[in-house]
């Protein structure tokens, strides 16, 4: 097959949704149709293990396929589909949202019975300003859910998305009798049978078709009637460029549990969604070259190899205390043993342990193409956000920094393991587990580090134990927000400023100056009495 060919049928992406949506039982139904039955059982086994023990932790140890695994890929259709995991667990985390910068679109998952979701909301708005394509499944319509035009409508008013219905559920709850295929005119019957159902597919002229009137009441076959003739006087058409944009959304119904409708849907989705796109390669200032180079998209189909790390998961596979970093290819074609440049370092390595992953089996990948997603093993250098590349002009700054949410001293209560304590801490702020800044009047021997998700505090306390045998102690503080400042006379002596009680002063690892701050108050209370002194959500650029 040739290059373009290899990159024109990949699709990565990543489902999102708020717990308990049905992410877990959506994945492992298209784990069927990816033909690896065999593994969709350990997603199953994943779940059960899951009622058994409400401990992350206990999870981790279990190496439950949510939480330790990052990339499923399998073969259907001729496409060569990378499913990227978001981590699953209540407690938001960063890493959630670094993953959804390595995927193509995603796929939103929504409980029909419930609408739209806070953590919804949350990935969704990380989404959108990729500008990436945004499929919807509205799952669970084997119970009773709300009215389907006023899901719509919420995907509209709450979201700000445009959405056009590709399927259209007839009835909901123990009337749900199938759904309508409207660019098909088919409809898809929904047949209860003992321990499940099964999909009979009917192409028809109309609901009033005599292949499908009989099986729908008369409440259900006028509500729907009537909800499809008004979506085609006054609906969204489906247009293709845009949803390529991320400004409409494709939606379909049906049930995950029961293997309903998701044969529409990833069908769907695969025809619909788009192939890896280019990414953009900032200005850097290349060793020997004369001037910095330009900012430019590197084509996928650029012949040279380049691809940034996303993440990094320490201790996948228990037999090896290893981490694996998480590569997604950008351009050219990866083969395993051949040498790249680490750019932030400016070393030349040799890629030959790597693996394609799928769930906890690994296998060891030759070649892998744009939109493929490998994991490295044996390299402690790497970091997330480094760019690997056989050209040196090519930088990506795919993963934005988010603004943490929490933050909590960490200090390690042994003087024994000190050494440790602190080499292990090292390592993983510079994997980018968590960020850490240093305010004024610290408790000394303490680091403040800050998340997104208390999860991530978690993450550190528990790998400096297994990877680095160093003990480590938490303390909450009550910071909830961390703003940098711009540079200002004034702050060489902080404690002149007017400010609320709890509010802090510190830096962050480069000496950029940052305030922290209690909550929203504080904060607008501070700049109010300070207006000289300007603050910002990220970094001010050196
Ligand atoms: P998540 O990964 O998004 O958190 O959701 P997950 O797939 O674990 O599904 C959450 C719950 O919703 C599970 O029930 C699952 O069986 C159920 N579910 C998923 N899809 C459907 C559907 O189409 N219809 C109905 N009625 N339920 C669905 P649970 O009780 O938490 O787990 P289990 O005991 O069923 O395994």
């Amino acid at each position: 097959m040739s290059p373009a060919a290899e990159i024109a049928r990949r699709r990565t992406f990543a489902i999102i949704s708020h717990p308990d949506a049905g992410k877990t039982t959506l994945t492992e139904k298209f784990l069927l149709y990816g033909n690896a039955i065999h593994l969709a059982g350990t997603v199953t086994a994943r779940k059960n293990q899951r009622a058994t023990t409400s401990d992350w932790m206990e999870l981790e140890k279990q190496r439950g396929i949510s939480v330790s695994s990052t990339v499923l890929q399998f073969d259907y259709n001729g496409c060569a589909v990378n499913l990227l995991d978001t981590p699953g667990h209540k407690d938001f985390s960063e890493d959630t949202y670094r993953v959804l910068t390595a995927v193509d679109a995603a796929l939103m998952v929504i409980d029909a019975g419930k609408g739209v979701e806070p953590q919804t909301r949350k990935l969704f708005e990380v989404c959108r300003r990729r500008g990436i394509p945004i499929f919807t499944f509205m799952n669970k319509c084997d119970r009773p859910t709300l009215d389907p035009l006023a899901l719509i409508d919420e995907l509209e008013s709450v979201l700000g998305i445009a959405a056009s219905p590709i399927v259209w559920p007839l009835g909901s709850g123990p009337s749900f009798r199938g759904v309508f295929d409207r660019t098909e005119r088919a409809v898809h019957l929904f047949e209860r049978v003992p321990n499940g159902a099964y999909e009979a597919p009917v192409n028809i002229t109309g609901l009033d078709d005599p292949a499908v009137r009989g099986k729908l009441d008369d409440h259900t076959f006028n509500e729907s009637t009537e909800q499809l003739a008004m979506l085609d006087g006054a609906g969204h058409p489906l247009d293709l460029a845009a949803i390529h944009a991320g400004q409409q959304t494709p939606v379909y119904f049906g049930s995950a549990i029961n293997n309903f409708g998701i044969q529409l849907l990833l069908d769907g989705f695969l025809k619909h969604s788009v192939p890896p796109a280019p990414r953009r390669s900032v200005s850097i200032t290349v060793p020997g070259a004369p001037a910095p180079t330009e900012a430019r998209e590197v084509p996928v189909d650029y012949e040279k190899f380049s691809g940034f790390i996303f993440k990094i998961q320490a201790n996948m596979d228990p037999k090896h205390r290893d981490r694996i970093a998480f590569l997604r290819v950008c351009s050219g074609r990866f083969t395993r043993d051949m040498v790249v440049a680490h750019q932030r370092t400016g070393k030349q390595v040799r890629l030959s342990s790597s693996h394609k992953l799928f769930g906890q089996e690994r296998e060891t990948v030759n070649e892998a193409w744009p939109g493929d997603v490998i994991g490295l093993v044996g390299h402690d250098a790497f970091g997330i956000g480094d760019t690997l590349t056989e050209d040196r002009a090519i930088a990506y700054d795919e993963i934005p920094r988010f603004p943490p949410e929490v933050f909590a001293y960490l200090s390690n209560p042994t003087s024994s393991d000190a050494k440790k304590y602190r080499a292990g801490l090292e390592q993983l702020l510079q994997e980018g587990v968590v960020q850490s800044f240093t305010p004024r009047n610290a408790p000394p021997g303490a680091t403040l580090l800050a998340a997104v998700g208390p999860l991530q505090f978690e993450v550190v306390q528990w790998r400096l134990k297994s990877e680095y045998n160093a003990e480590s102690r938490l303390e909450q503080t009550n910071w909830t927000l961390l703003k940098w400042l711009e540079p200002h006379p004034s702050l060489a002596n902080p404690s002149a400023l007017v400010v609320a009680s709890g509010v802090s002063f510190g830096t962050d690892k480069f000496d950029n100056p940052v305030a922290l701050f209690p909550n929203d108050w504080t904060m607008r209370y501070f700049m109010e009495k300070n207006p000289d002194l300007k603050l910002h959500d990220m970094p001010i650029e050196q």
